[in-house]
C-alpha cells in the first residue's frame, strides 16, 4: 500500500479535550502526524506508529532566547516532524528565509523532518505569478543550506486557499508540483531530496477529492478540519478507501 502523509496542524487551537478526542483517531497504514500547540505535546497520546509534529521551532540552539522552544527540546518531546515557513509565520511574525534556513539546519541535526511550506498570495495568483513566487521561495531557502543527507517534505499551501474554502484546480496544483519537482532536481548535488509533496489549504471532506485525484500529491496538511476528530478521521478514511479502489 502506498503511504501517504496526513498532517494535522492545530495552529493556536485545541486543549485537553481535543487531545482526548484524538484517542478516537482512525487506524491506518498511512503516516499520520499531529502538530498540537507546544504545551499539549506531552498530553497528546497517539497510536503506535503515528507521529508527533511541532508547528514551529526556534532558529537558535539552546540558550538565552526567552520564549523559544529549540530543536533539541522537540526531540526530547518525541517530535518527529516540524512545520517551517508557514505563511502565517512569514506574514504575521515577519520570519525570513534566514530564520527558516537556520530552523531547518537545527531540525535536521536532531533528525526531525522539516515540512517546508511554500505558497503564493491571492495578488500573485491573480497576476499569474504563483509559479515564479513558489519557485523563488523554495530555491532561495534551499540554496542557503549546506549539503544535507536528509529528505525534506514540501507543502504547497496557496495563501488564498488557507481557511477560505477555495481550492485551486487540479491542473493548477499539478503545474506547481511539477515545478517543485524540477526545482528539487537542482539541489540533488547538495543531497537535498524531497520525500513527499503535500497540499494544504481548505482540505476537508468536501474538497479532499481534488487532492486525492492528483498523483503528484502524496498527502495533505490540514488546518481547520483537524480540529474535529470526526472530520480528520473522514480524511484518513478517504485515503484508505482510495487504496482499496486502486488495488
Ligand atoms: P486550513 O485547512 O484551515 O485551510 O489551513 C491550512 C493550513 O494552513 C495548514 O497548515
Amino acid at each position: 500500500m502506498k503511504s501517504y502523509l496526513i498532517v494535522a496542524n492545530w495552529k493556536q487551537n485545541g486543549d485537553s479535550s481535543l487531545c482526548a478526542e484524538y484517542l478516537k483517531i482512525k487506524k491506518t497504514d498511512h503516516a499520520i502526524v499531529v502538530c498540537p500547540p507546544y504545551h499539549l505535546l506531552s498530553e497528546l497520546k497517539l497510536p503506535h506508529g503515528y507521529f508527533l509534529g511541532a508547528q514551529n521551532v526556534s532558529p537558535f540552539p539552546n540558550g538565552s532566547y526567552t520564549g523559544e522552544i529549540g530543536a533539541e527540546m522537540l526531540k526530547k518531546a518525541n517530535v518527529s516532524y516540524c512545520i517551517v515557513g508557514h505563511s502565517e509565520r512569514r506574514e504575521l511574525f515577519k520570519e525570513t528565509v534566514e530564520h527558516f534556513a537556520s530552523k531547518i539546519k537545527l531540525l535536521l541535526s536532531f533528525s526531525i523532518t522539516p515540512i517546508i511550506c511554500v505558497g503564493e498570495s491571492i495578488a500573485d495568483y491573480k497576476l499569474e505569478k504563483g509559479n515564479s513566487v513558489v519557485r523563488s521561495q523554495l530555491t532561495s531557502l534551499l540554496s542557503t543550506l549546506d549539503p544535507i543527507c536528509a529528505p525534506i517534505i514540501v507543502a504547497y499551501e496557496p495563501i488564498w486557499s488557507i481557511g477560505t474554502g477555495l481550492i485551486p484546480t487540479s491542473e493548477y496544483i499539478i503545474s506547481i508540483t511539477d515545478m517543485i519537482k524540477s526545482c528539487m532536481v537542482l539541489f540533488r548535488n547538495k543531497n537535498i531530496i524531497h520525500d513527499k509533496i503535500l497540499y494544504g489549504g481548505s482540505v476537508n471532506e468536501d474538497t479532499i477529492s481534488t487532492t486525492l485525484s492528483i498523483r503528484e500529491i502524496q498527502g495533505v496538511l490540514v488546518g481547520g478540519a483537524s480540529l474535529k476528530i470526526e472530520s480528520f478521521n473522514k480524511l484518513i478514511v478517504s485515503y484508505t478507501s482510495r487504496d482499496k479502489r486502486s488495488f
